[in-house]
């Protein structure tokens, strides 16, 4: 059995019309690069965008956060940069946030999400990329299917399944370090939804089988304006999982993005929307979302790829973009009012914190007589 590590490495490096979409030439600038400058050291790679972020999947024998990977998909987003200059892109290069590449891209902006794995007899995985939303956005649908008979079957079906996962959750509030804690299913689930409930702090990282002690997800935990000390976009957050056998189907990782949750960032990064599944290569329209997931399933031989399967690409997903649609109109109908709009610690790093001062100000205390 084959050892190789699979690396999603995303970013936003520049997009057509405001933040809808990178251009062809970006797309094929960054595929180009791989190709060329990867010989040798990728056995194989795929790269495609959901809304205005690029993401590289490589495959090879290097480990999680290598440094001669991460520069290459560094140096391919920096020579992508000067493309979307060249072409006057909106934000170019926006979520390269360090000058310098230093180890690995960890903390520099771009999404990271890596699976060191024993390569099964048939792999198959799952890419999301999800756009205008934040990493907690899958905290919902890893809950259910990982945790909940409702969406996976295999719960109760299968004796592999039913003894559980290790679930690694993170604080992406604690700055100073990484923070972690781990929860087991299924004695701690309802800790587990204690913390998941809070996206915006508690993001799942890893998700491990106890039958095989494998590890079968991996998310990205980046938070740009902890790096960047300002809102520089949202922290569109990508995932891989392996799936089958001693894992949960791929129909039932799928099954939970029926409910299109309502998370941050949509228009702005600042505003709450329902998390679309759609097409891969699709792009950024209504209020500059909504917010959006793709899927794609891989299977891989020896570090060798198939063609993707694009999973949200379905009638029955069709129809679950018109529901989701639906929630996404309700909840623009209170504009940026209560609930719509982030809460204020979620808003600190934007415009609106200045408001306030200047308003702070101008209050006054009413006198008792
Ligand atoms: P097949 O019988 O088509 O392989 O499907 C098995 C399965 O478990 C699907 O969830
Ligand atoms: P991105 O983070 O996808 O660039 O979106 C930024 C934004 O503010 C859209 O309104
Ligand atoms: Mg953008
Ligand atoms: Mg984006």
């Amino acid at each position: 059995m084959a050892k190789i590590t699979l690396s999603i490495i995303k970013a936003d490096i520049g997009s057509i019309g405001g933040h809808i979409k990178p251009s062809q030439k970006l797309l094929q600038s960054v595929e180009n690069y791989i190709k060329e400058k990867g010989k040798g050291l990728l056995i194989d790679y795929y790269v495609g965008h959901t809304g205005d972020d690029i993401a590289i999947l490589s495959t090879h024998k290097r480990g999680t956060l290598d440094s001669k990977v991460h520069k290459l998909c560094w140096d391919a987003f920096v020579a992508g940069t000067k493309v979307a200059k060249a072409q006057g892109l909106y934000g170019a290069g926006q979520d390269l946030l360090k000058e310098g590449f230093t180890g690995n891209v960890k903390g520099m902006g771009p999404a990271v999400a890596e699976l060191d794995i024993e390569e099964r007899p048939a792999e198959s995985f799952l890419m999301f990329a999800a756009d205008k939303t934040e990493p907690g956005a899958y905290n919902l649908s890893l809950y259910l299917t990982f945790a909940d008979p409702m969406h996976n079957a295999g719960l109760l079906l299968s004796p592999e399944i039913k003894k559980g996962f290790k679930f690694v959750i993170m604080d992406v509030a604690y700055t100073k370090a990484d923070r972690f804690i781990e929860l087991y299913t299924p004695e701690n689930i309802y800790d587990i939804a204690v913390l998941l409930r809070e996206p915006g702090r508690f993001v799942v990282e890893s998700i491990w089988s106890r039958a095989s002690k494998e590890q079968t997800a991996s998310v990205s935990t980046t938070r740009l304006h902890n790096i960047a000390g300002k809102y520089v976009g949202k922290d569109d957050p990508v995932a891989l999982i392996r799936t089958q056998k001693d894992f949960p189907a791929t129909g039932e990782v799928l099954s939970p993005y029926t409910i299109g949750p309502y998370v941050a960032g949509f228009m702005r990064g600042s505003h709450i929307g329902p998390l679309m599944p759609v097409k891969k290569n699709s792009a950024i329209s209504f209020f500059d979302g909504p917010p959006v997931v793709s899927c794609l399933g891989f299977s891989v031989k020896d570090g060798k790829l198939t063609e993707p399967a694009d999973a949200f690409d379905h009638p029955y997903w069709d129809y679950v973009r018109h529901s989701v649609s639906r929630k996404a109109e309700e909840i623009r109908r209170q504009g940026f009012y209560g609930a719509a709009m982030l809460s204020m610690s979620e808003l600190e790093y934007t415009g609106v914190v200045a408001s306030l001062k200047e308003l702070e100000k101008k209050f006054v205390i009413k006198k008792s007589k």
